[in-house]
C-alpha cells in the first residue's frame, strides 16, 4: 500500500503559499480597521487614538463613571460651567502639580488656568480654519498657528510629529463634526488662579 510521503521541502513550500494566501485574505480586514483612504475615517481613527476626547469632550456622569457627552463631542470646556473654588496653595511646588475638573476640560497648574478649545466647525470653534492653519497650530504650538503659545496640558509637542497627511485627516474629521456653539473662556494667568472665584466667564483674565 502506497503511503503518502511528501518531501519536506515541498511540504514547507505548500505551507508558505497557504500562509501567503491567508495573508491576502486578511488584507481587506486590516484596511477596515485602520482606514487609510478616506481622510474623515482616518481622522476619526487618529482622534480616537490621540485621546483628543479625553480633554476636549465634556462628560456626563453615570453610575459607572464619566462617559463622553455624545451631544457635544469635541466642543471644549463648556462656557456655562462654573468651576469650584481652588484653595490657595493647592497647586504649588511641593504640593500638587495640576488639578482638573470632572470633565478634564479645565486645568489649573503653574501656567494658570487653561480651558480646552472647541474643535467643532462652529464660529466659536474652528469654522473658517484651513488645513494649513490647523497644521501650523499643532506644529508650532501657537493659537491659530501664529498667536500666543498654547498652554498645557495640550500635548502639541507630541502631535507635531504627525505627518501632514495625518494632520489633514484629523482636521477633515473635526470639520465633519456637528458644529457646537460654545465660546470657551480665555485662560487665566497664574496670579488669577489663587484669587479666582470659580467664575469662568468668557474673557475673564
Ligand atoms: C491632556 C489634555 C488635551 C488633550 C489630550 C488634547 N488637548 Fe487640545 N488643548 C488642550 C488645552 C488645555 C487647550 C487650550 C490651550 C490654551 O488655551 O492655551 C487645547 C487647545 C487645542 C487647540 C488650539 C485651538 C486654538 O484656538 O488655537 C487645538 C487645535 C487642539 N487643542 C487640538 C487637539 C487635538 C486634535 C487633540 C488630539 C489629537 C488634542 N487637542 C488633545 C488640551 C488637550
Amino acid at each position: 500500500m502506497a503511503t503518502l510521503s511528501v518531501p519536506a521541502h515541498i511540504r514547507s513550500a505548500a505551507l508558505l503559499s497557504l500562509v501567503a494566501l491567508l495573508g491576502a485574505c486578511a488584507e481587506p480586514a486590516r484596511h477596515a480597521t485602520t482606514p487609510a483612504e478616506d481622510p474623515v475615517a482616518r481622522g476619526a481613527y487618529l482622534v480616537t487614538l490621540g485621546s483628543c476626547h479625553d480633554c476636549h469632550t465634556p462628560k456626563v456622569m453615570t453610575a459607572a463613571g464619566p462617559v463622553l457627552d455624545s451631544t457635544r463631542l469635541l466642543s471644549g470646556h463648556p462656557a456655562s460651567e462654573a468651576l469650584p473654588v481652588l484653595p490657595a496653595g493647592v497647586v504649588a511646588p511641593g504640593q500638587w502639580g495640576a488639578v482638573t475638573n470632572n470633565s478634564l476640560t479645565a486645568w489649573v497648574g503653574p501656567w494658570g488656568t487653561s480651558y480646552t478649545a472647541n474643535l467643532t466647525p462652529d464660529r466659536t470653534g474652528l469654522a473658517g480654519w484651513t488645513p494649513e492653519v490647523f497644521i501650523e497650530t499643532i506644529r508650532q504650538g501657537k493659537h491659530a498657528g501664529v498667536g500666543r503659545a498654547l498652554l498645557p496640558p495640550m500635548p502639541w509637542q507630541m502631535y507635531r510629529h504627525m505627518t501632514d497627511e495625518d494632520l489633514r485627516a484629523v482636521f477633515a474629521y473635526l470639520q465633519s463634526l456637528p458644529p457646537v456653539s460654545n465660546a470657551v473662556p480665555a485662560p487665566l494667568a497664574p496670579g488669577a488662579v489663587l484669587s479666582h472665584t470659580g467664575s469662568a466667564a468668557p474673557g475673564s483674565l
